[in-house]
């Protein structure tokens, strides 16, 4: 989002490239310069051509990780953006069984330790929790039928950056992907299946296109709002965006500051 492209286009003092390597009409923004002694190129997805609101989810960020990655021949793609974060994720499948559940425990007591070990799995993120995703798969492309099932959860590795994880002391978890914002009980079910502590709508899209074009690419979120927690996810997001930008610009930062002057085996 444009909210979160601008502090870094200002921080590395990027600036517009007024003649796109872009088709024509075409809503992507590069911003490009040079911070220490790497060549950055921010691509913003830019705004929707008929609303105008930013266009976030897969489609945009699978179209601009493939055309910017022809044009520009990265090293290194680093997909850095907001995401809900789990708390505590259940293997209860929805969030009305874990509320159930829940008035069952207070009911008794005596198998709360027992039955919390064996139902709940503790995923920690809080709001501005920065991680980097380990892993990122799809939880909204359902294909029940063998092998197309897992062509449909699109299971993805990182780029392996354990200095950089050390280094930073960031939280590691799995991501998972999907075009809404809200969650389904369906998508709540394949995010469990996934794994996953975090959330977004562009990670497995851009990891897709960096696999086809065998270019690494690491998965830097910042968390917005909590899935699992009490606030909808539209107001929550919308009262963190700021603060959580910031940090998310802060993290950024200190990756690219590390990247700076180490080949991609050292990260
Ligand atoms: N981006 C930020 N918060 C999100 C959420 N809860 N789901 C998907 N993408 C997000």
């Amino acid at each position: 989002m444009q909210t979160e492209a601008h502090p870094l286009v200002n921080k590395f003092q990027l600036k517009e490239d007024l003649n796109p390597v872009f088709p024509m009409g075409v809503p992507w923004v590069r911003y490009f310069g040079t911070y220490k002694d790497l060549n950055i190129n921010i691509i913003w997805p830019g705004k929707d051509t008929i609303l105008g609101v930013d266009s976030v989810g897969t489609i945009s960020a699978s179209l601009v990780t493939y055309a910017s990655s022809l044009a520009l021949q990265p090293d290194l793609i680093i997909n850095a953006g907001t995401a809900g974060g789990f708390k505590i994720f259940a293997y209860l499948s929805t969030k009305i069984m874990r509320q159930t559940f829940e008035l069952c425990l207070m009911q008794c007591f005596d198998m709360y330790s027992t039955l919390m070990f064996s139902c709940f799995q503790a995923k920690g993120a809080s709001i501005a929790d920065i991680f980097l995703a380990s892993d990122v798969a799809f939880h909204d492309r359902r294909i029940p039928i063998p092998v197309f099932d897992l062509y449909g959860v699109g299971l993805r590795q990182a780029f392996p950056t354990p200095n950089l994880v050390k280094t930073l002391n960031l939280k590691v978890g799995k991501l998972s992907t999907g075009d809404s914002l809200d969650t389904s009980p369906k998508d709540e079910a394949s995010i469990v299946s996934n794994d996953a502590t975090i959330k977004d709508m562009e990670g497995a899209a851009v990891a897709y296109v960096a696999d086809l074009l065998k270019v690494p690419a690491i998965y830097v979120k910042a968390v917005i709002d909590i899935v699992d927690g009490d606030k909808p996810t539209g107001v929550e997001f919308l009262q963190n965006l700021l603060a959580v930008t910031a940090a998310l610009d802060q993290a950024v930062t200190e990756v690219v500051d590390f990247i700076n002057g180490r080949c991609l085996s050292e990260l």
